[in-house]
């Protein structure tokens, strides 16, 4: 029962990755609207962040913002409104902050209701060193694909019987093509060379190598991408020897959390690592993936680096192209400049600050 649930939940999404052409019609005169969930904790803060310097850069963006509501909403049953939601089908763009999701009984944890809901079936996570912001590697400059939708993260567990459990992991045909059509048009799409695929296929046989066969059938169509298949733990071991043996790399949901946050780390974390969610129809919905940070919340200390790179994501799928990298160089002088530095990054400068700084620079 609970599985033929899922799988309808997942069913047929027609246009994939459907080119957003939004941009074309924008003018200033008609800006393009986008959500932004501004999130909990230092979100507010860093999304003020965001929208001085897109301000500052002239993007013709129109926010529409949206919070995380005190109740649950019984159509999404998590504290997302099902308002919020259509926000994000409607306008098919939108920025994320940090969400703390609420301790309470009988609602889904906010991420994987956008997800889900949204069929963000995609999520990019692009990891390139930051010249001037030395970490113990120069040379990191992969992106991680990870399928969004299934594998361990299905929700499908229970008990057998006392003392023994059963989690399922579930493969489908149809998110795996998704998957691995999304990471070579990514690749051809941005002059990347290679796309692997991590798997474990030599113990799960059946799930991974489901997910190795649509790859290997989506990467012949693609014969100048090169293609190559690493088992995880393989990987993590060449990920921390030498990053530079990765371009593009494509996975399973669970492996992709986990390889994303190990590469964040070699580039200095997840307040300096963007994101990306690609869903059905074309929705890009950009995100901060690290955590609201309450300890640090108002105080004016926060790092915006994260959002503000995910931000510029969400700028390049519009085709924005010129504000995107007016925006991104500037944090890049910002950041190697190493005047203003927020606490994270070893400096002492408040968000006002660096803002100002990115804005001075653009
Ligand atoms: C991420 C996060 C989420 C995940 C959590 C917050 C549910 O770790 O986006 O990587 O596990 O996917
Ligand atoms: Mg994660």
């Amino acid at each position: 029962m609970a599985l033929a649930r899922f799988l309808r939940g997942n069913s047929t999404i027609s246009r994939a990755f459907a080119p957003l052409t939004q941009s074309l019609f924008s003018t200033s005169a008609t800006p393009i609207t986008a959500t932004f969930f501004p999130g909990d904790g230092i979100g507010p803060e860093i999304a003020d962040s965001v929208k001085q310097i897109f301000n500052a850069a002239e993007v013709p963006i129109e926010w529409e913002d949206h919070y995380v509501g005190t109740e649950v909403d019984p159509r999404t049953q998590s504290f997302l409104t099902s308002e919020s939601l259509d926000s994000v089908r409607r306008n098919k763009v939108g920025l994320k902050g940090p969400m703390a999701t609420p301790i309470g009984k009988g609602h889904r944890s906010l991420n994987l209701t956008l997800r889900k809901e949204l069929g963000l079936f995609a999520n990019v996570r692009p990891c390139i060193s930051l010249p001037g912001y030395k970490t113990r590697y120069d040379n990191v400059n992969l992106v991680t694909i990870r399928e969004n939708t299934e594998g361990e993260y299905s929700g499908l567990e229970h008990q057998v019987v006392r003392g023994v459990v059963e989690s399922l992991k579930i493969i489908t045909r149809q998110a795996s093509m998704r998957v691995a059509e999304y990471a070579f048009h990514y690749a051809k799409a941005n002059g990347r060379q290679r796309v692997s695929a991590i798997h474990k296929a030599n113990i799960m046989r059946k799930t991974d190598g489901l997910f190795l066969k649509c790859c290997r059938e989506v990467a012949e169509k693609y014969p100048e991408i090169e293609y190559e298949e690493v088992i995880i733990d393989n990987c993590c071991m060449m990920l921390v020897k030498n990053p530079a043996l990765f371009d593009v790399l494509v996975m399973p949901n669970l492996y992709g959390d986990i390889i994303s946050d190990l590469c964040a780390g070699l580039i200095g974390g997840l307040g300096l690592t963007p994101s990306c969610n690609i869903g059905e129809d074309g929705i890009c919905l950009a995100e901060a993936v690290h955590g609201s940070a309450p300890d640090i919340a108002g105080k004016n200390l926060a790092n915006p680096t994260a959002v503000l790179l995910s931000g510029v994501m969400m700028l390049r799928h519009l085709n924005l192209n010129s504000q995107a990298d007016q925006i991104h160089s500037a944090i890049l002088k910002t950041i190697s400049d190493g005047k203003y530095r927020t606490g994270d990054l070893g400096g002492t400068s408040t968000t006002s600050d660096f803002t100002k700084a990115v804005c001075d620079n653009l």
